[in-house]
C-alpha cells in the first residue's frame, strides 16, 4: 500500500457534487500480437542499428500484427480478458469507448466492430481520437457517465495497429512504434475510491509536429496522395520530445495537487511508453524514485493509445500494484494532447 497523507484522504470527485458516487477500474486486460520484430530485424530494412535505437529510445523489440489482424481484433481480445477478470458478461456492458488513431476503417467505428466481436449488443459504442493520450481521455469520459449515474459499466479500450500507418522506409519513425491493445472495465463500487482525478489538455497550434496528413477530408486518398506518402505517420521527433517532457510534468503535478498528495504517496507511475529518455526526464522533474517508474517499452515500443493500458495491465500482473495503492498515469501525444490521472487501485 502507498503511504497516504496524514489527513484522511478525500476523493476530490465526491466534493464536487457527485454525491459520493465513485468510479473504479474493476479489472484490466491486454493483448499484443504474437510476431516479434527486433531492432536487428529492422537493421535489415532501414539504415539503423540496434545500438542507436536502444540508446536513443530504450526500445529493443515491438509486436507487429498479422496482415489479417485489425485493430478491432486486438481490442476485442484485450476486452474479453478484462471482462473475464471483472466477472462482467457482454450483456452487462452499457458503453464501449475505443481510443485509437488506427481504426479498422474511417467508419463504422472500431467500437461498433468490437461490440459485435465481444457480443455486447446492449452497449452504446463510440471511438475517440486523442492519439497517444486516448486511454486517459477514454477513462475520464467513461467515468463521467458512471458518476452521473447514466451507466453502470463502461468498457474503455486503447487499441492500435500502428504498423499499418508506419512508413517502413523512414528510419526516423519506423523503429519507434508497435501494435497492441489494453482494456479496462469501469464500474461503480461502493467504498472504492477508483479514479480520483484526471487532468487533460491539448494544443492544436502544434498539430503539425506529429500527424498523418492523408486519408481525411483535407487530403483524401488519391494517386497523388499515395505517391506523396501522405498516408504515413510523420513526426518532428525533437519538438515532440521537448513538448512531451514539459506537458507530462505539468499534467502530473496538477493531478497530484488536485488530490493534495505528493509523488512520494504514489506507488507506481505509469507513463506513456514512447522513449526511455522522456520517461527518465519526467521522473527526474517530478523527483520520483526510479523504482516508481514502470517501463515496458523495451518489449513493445510506442503503441500510442494502447501504451499505458498495456503497461497498467503488466504492472498489475507483475504484482507491482496492489489494491489500495495510489498510481499515476501520465500521457502525451499528437494533437498535441496530454493528460494525467491519479487512481486508487
Ligand atoms: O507517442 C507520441 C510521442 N512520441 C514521442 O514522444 C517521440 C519523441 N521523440 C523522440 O523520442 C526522439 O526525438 C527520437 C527517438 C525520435 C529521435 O531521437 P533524437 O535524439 O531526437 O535524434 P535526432 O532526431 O536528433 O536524430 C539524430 C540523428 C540524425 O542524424 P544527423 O542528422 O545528426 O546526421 C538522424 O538522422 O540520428 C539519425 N537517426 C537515426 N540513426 C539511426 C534518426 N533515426 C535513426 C535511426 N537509426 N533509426
Amino acid at each position: 500500500m502507498s503511504d497516504l497523507p496524514d489527513k484522511e484522504f478525500t476523493n476530490p470527485r465526491a466534493e464536487h457534487g457527485f454525491m459520493g458516487r465513485t468510479c473504479s477500474i474493476s479489472a484490466v486486460g491486454a493483448y499484443v500480437p504474437e510476431r516479434i520484430v527486433t531492432n536487428r530485424d529492422l537493421e535489415k530494412i532501414v539504415d539503423t542499428t540496434d545500438e542507436w535505437i536502444t540508446s536513443r529510445t530504450g526500445i529493443k523489440e515491438r509486436r507487429i500484427a498479422a496482415d489479417d489482424e485489425a485493430t478491432s481484433d486486438l481490442g476485442a481480445k484485450a476486452a474479453l480478458i478484462a471482462m473475464e477478470r471483472a466477472g462482467v458478461t457482454p450483456e452487462e456492458i452499457d458503453f464501449i469507448i475505443v481510443a485509437t488513431i488506427t481504426p479498422d476503417m474511417p467508419f463504422p467505428s472500431t467500437a461498433c466492430l468490437i461490440q459485435q466481436k465481444i457480443g455486447a449488443h446492449r452497449a452504446a459504442a463510440v471511438d475517440i481520437e486523442a492519439a497517444c493520450s486516448g486511454f486517459i481521455y477514454g477513462l475520464e469520459i467513461g467515468q463521467q457517465f458512471i458518476m452521473s449515474r447514466t451507466y453502470d459499466c463502461v468498457l474503455v479500450i486503447g487499441a492500435e495497429k500502428l504498423s499499418s500507418i508506419i512508413d517502413w522506409k523512414d528510419r526516423n519513425t519506423c523503429v519507434l512504434f508497435g501494435d497492441g491493445a489494453g482494456a479496462a472495465i469501469l464500474q461503480h463500487r461502493p467504498q472504492a475510491h477508483g479514479l480520483l482525478t484526471a487532468c487533460m489538455g491539448a494544443d492544436g497550434r502544434k498539430a503539425n509536429i506529429l500527424a498523418m496528413p492523408g486519408g481525411g477530408s483535407l487530403h483524401p486518398a488519391t494517386e497523388a496522395s499515395v505517391h506523396d506518402r501522405l498516408h504515413y505517420l510523420r513526426m518532428d521527433g525533437k519538438e515532440v520530445f521537448k513538448n512531451a517532457v514539459t506537458a507530462m510534468c505539468r499534467a502530473a503535478k496538477e493531478a497530484l495537487k488536485r488530490c493534495d498528495i505528493t509523488v512520494d504517496n504514489i506507488k507506481c507511475i505509469i507513463p506513456h511508453q514512447a522513449n526511455k529518455r522522456i520517461i527518465d526526464a519526467v521522473g527526474d522533474r517530478l523527483k520520483a524514485r526510479p523504482d516508481q517508474l514502470f517501463m515496458n517499452l523495451d518489449k513493445y515500443g510506442n503503441t500510442s493509445a494502447a501504451s499505458v493500458a498495456v503497461a497498467l495491465d503488466e504492472a498489475v500482473e507483475q504484482g507491482k500494484i496492489e489494491r489500495g495503492d495510489l498510481i499515476l498515469l501520465v500521457v502525451f501525444g499528437a494533437g498535441l494532447t496530454w493528460g494525467a490521472a491519479v487512481i486508487e487501485w
